[in-house]
């Protein structure tokens, strides 16, 4: 029987990867070749797509890739009448989910990639849009992935708004072997197909520890509302046994680099004369937060992750915090879809082993 239980899987390596790098002692990030401060504002989303997607057979040029994506948000669009009850879930990750689910699974590997990534757009948009009681808006086919993505949400889409949330998309789109990811290559690793890994993936990405902290986020800052009063009721939550959002990470001792870009993005936005409503309040949440989880964990740096820069730059585009996580889908999904391609050329069954405690026959 083993010794030991990996029960957080910690410092256990499950795979090699070209797609992606995680340094948490160093606090570096690099994705498809490239720091991830160098991504944001300088790489469109098709084109880190292209770069990550660069192995799947039948890999395109960044700008037929963006022609691709134009006409399966078309696609996408003209499936919403016969997604059923899917779009009605109150929850944009369990929304997804449904809708999702009912893609059909044949087709090749770059197919179905460019497909799930044009219908995760679509489907949050109409998603968030029936919510508030909106009508759908129509996708524009000859629009790059991010701005239409704005479009189907708010309509026209500004290019302050376009360019922040690609920002956002290309800063998101792969983390190593987080939790969703493995997931998806997991579920690649059975045979099985990209929609049930992706959705699949969905449901990991969910979970407040994952994908769903922003929304809780700008809630926090938002009960928090002045500066002077934050360390006193981030206190009161550690001592109510809860976690602050947005604050530590699993594989990072220093701040989460992402967290870095994001923030820079959101200062962009208020030079260029923007709106940018909560920036200031979030620096001081985010330092009086480091101060209090110094005190209570003095050995384990517990810094800002991605989560709580993400909340305030899609804040400041303007984009509603319901949509927040499903937002985090529409970038993640193109690493997953990455990933599932990589397991797929292992060909190797993801199947750990567990330590049995239960009664034993007598
Ligand atoms: N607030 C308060 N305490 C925290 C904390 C947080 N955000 N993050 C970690 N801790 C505490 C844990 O309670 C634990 O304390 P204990 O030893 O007294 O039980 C200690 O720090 C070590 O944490 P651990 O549970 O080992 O960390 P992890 O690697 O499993 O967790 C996260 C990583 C991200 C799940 C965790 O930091 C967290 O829950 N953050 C808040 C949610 C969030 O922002 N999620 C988005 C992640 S990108």
């Amino acid at each position: 029987m083993a010794d030991s239980v990996a029960s957080g899987l910690e410092g256990v390596v499950v795979a090699d990867t070209a797609l992606s790098e995680v340094d948490g002692e160093r606090g570096r990030l690099v994705i498809a070749g490239h720091d991830v401060e160098h991504l944001g504002g300088w790489r469109t989303f098709e084109e880190l797509c292209a770069e990550l997607w660069g192995s799947v057979p039948g890999a395109t040029s960044a700008e037929e890739l963006r022609l691709a994506l134009g006409r399966e948000r078309a696609w996408a669009f003209e499936e919403l009448e016969w997604l059923g009850r899917a779009l009605i879930a109150p929850d944009g990750m369990d929304a997804l989910r449904g809708a999702l689910a009912q893609l059909p699974a044949e087709g090749s590997a770059w197919d179905l990639g460019v497909r799930l990534t044009a219908a995760t757009a679509v489907f949050t948009a109409a998603w968030w849009r029936r919510r508030e009681g909106l009508p759908p808006l129509r996708p524009d086919p000859e629009a790059g992935h991010a701005e239409d993505l704005v479009s189907m949400l708010r309509g026209k889409a500004t290019t302050h708004r376009a360019s922040g949330l690609e920002t956002y998309l290309v800063t998101v789109s792969d983390h190593g072997m987080n939790a969703s990811t493995f997931t998806a290559r997991v579920i690649a690793s059975t045979g099985s197909d990209a929609v049930s890994a992706v959705v699949g993936a969905i449901g990991a990405l969910k979970g407040p520890l994952h994908g769903g902290a922003p929304g809780p986020v700008l809630d926090m800052l938002d009960a928090i509302g002045r500066p002077e009063v934050a360390a006193e009721w981030l206190e009161r939550e550690l001592l109510a046994g809860r976690r602050i959002m947005g604050m530590g990470h699993r594989v990072y001792r220093t701040r989460d680099p992402r967290a870095a870009v994001l923030e820079r993005a959101v200062e962009r936005l208020e030079k260029e004369g923007h709106r940018t409503p909560r920036l200031d309040l979030a620096r001081a949440v985010e330092r009086a937060a480091e101060d209090v989880l110094r005190r209570k964990h003095p050995d384990r740096p517990l810094r800002a992750n991605v989560e709580f820069y993400t909340a305030v730059l899609l804040d400041a585009l303007g984009l509603p915090r319901e949509a927040f996580s499903p937002l985090f889908a529409c970038g993640r999904v193109v690493g997953w879809l990455a990933h599932v391609d990589e397991q797929r050329r292992t060909g190797r069954l993801i199947r750990p082993e567990s330590r049995y405690v239960g009664p034993r026959p007598g």
